[in-house]
């Protein structure tokens, strides 16, 4: 289960998905039999946020979102306080662009688990900046999703072990993290001062727009009516889905402020970090 705007947090919640399914296919396959059944659930669109999901005991899920603001998206707290977890196992991922993940690790293990699931393990992942074509670009990258290959074996071992010994009452996966939760992270210019973004939103170059449409499709807050592709009429959460997904390129950022902490956090965290898993 992902919200994904640019797809980056998609790629590692599935690439650990895919590969946990598969391990305990063979475990089923081994011990003579069990019923499996993957199913992804992108709650990115917004309409998939008005459906009740409720799961069991039996089931596994990987839950990824990206990190905003060193939390979790905060537009996506009302959407996860209806999250039904009755007992199901639960692997919280977070996928952060190159900066750090802050509290949104721990803060969305909590909510799993205030929402009665599991979590049995966790993982912070990278993922190119939204921002940006070149914080962390291209990532997740092949070495990433080995890490996440490897992290899915390891939840299958750890499932594996669960089921042995029948015990359903392990503590909570420890993360990195502090509490109570620090505010969402704020960018700030040289002197220290806030640069509010809240209000931004791309612009269209209409001369280079031929409505195809997909910025509609993309836009997580249903910011962007079929009747009037590209221009941004709503909440925008500065996702940059529409932007970086837009095939002709017709969406850019132009406010000052924006472009300035853009390129701050290019200058100042260009080494590049590694995912962090918690098992
Ligand atoms: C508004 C906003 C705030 C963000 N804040 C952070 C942050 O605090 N730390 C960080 O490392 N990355 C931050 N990012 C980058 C995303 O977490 C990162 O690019 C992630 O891979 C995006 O996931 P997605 O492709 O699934 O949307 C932010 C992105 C956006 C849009
Ligand atoms: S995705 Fe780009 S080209 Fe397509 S409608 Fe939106 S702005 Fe226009
Ligand atoms: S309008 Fe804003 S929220 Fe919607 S897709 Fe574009 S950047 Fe994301």
């Amino acid at each position: 289960m992902y919200f994904s705007g640019t797809k980056t947090t998609k790629k590692v919640v599935e690439c650990i998905a895919d590969r946990l399914y598969k391990e305990m296919c063979d475990a089923g396959e081994e011990a003579g039999g069990g019923v499996l059944c993957a199913a992804g659930i992108d709650f990115t669109p917004p309409e998939a946020r008005t459906r009740v999901y409720r799961f069991g005991p039996d089931d596994v899920v990987v839950f990824g979102v990206p990190v905003i603001a060193g939390r979790v998206p905060n537009v996506l707290l009302g959407f996860l306080d209806t999250l039904q977890g009755g007992g199901a196992m639960a692997v919280p991922v977070v996928v952060y662009g190159n900066r750090d993940f802050d509290d949104a690790l721990i803060e969305l293990r909590d909510i799993l688990e205030s929402k009665g699931f599991h979590t049995i393990a966790a993982g912070a992942f990278i993922g190119e900046h939204s921002f940006s074509r070149k914080l962390a670009a291209g990532r997740p990258d092949a070495d990433d999703l080995i890490v996440a290959e490897n992290f899915a074996k390891a939840i299958a071992g750890k499932l594996r072990k669960i089921a042995e010994s029948a015990c359903a009452c392990e503590e909570p996966v420890e993360v990195d993290g502090q509490e109570p939760l620090r505010p969402y992270y704020k960018p700030r210019d040289r002197q220290g001062n806030h640069i509010n973004i809240l209000k931004v939103k791309p612009k269209l170059d209409a001369a280079k727009c031929d409505g195809c449409g997909i910025c509609v499709d993309v836009c997580p807050m249903g910011s962007i009516k079929a009747e009037a592709p590209g221009i941004v009429d709503g909440i925008c959460i500065k996702c940059c889905g529409c932007e970086k997904l837009c095939p002709q390129g017709a969406l850019y950022f132009d406010d000052p402020g924006y472009l300035y902490h853009k390129e701050e956090l290019e200058l100042g965290f260009a080494d590049r970090k590694e995912p962090k898993i918690f098992i």
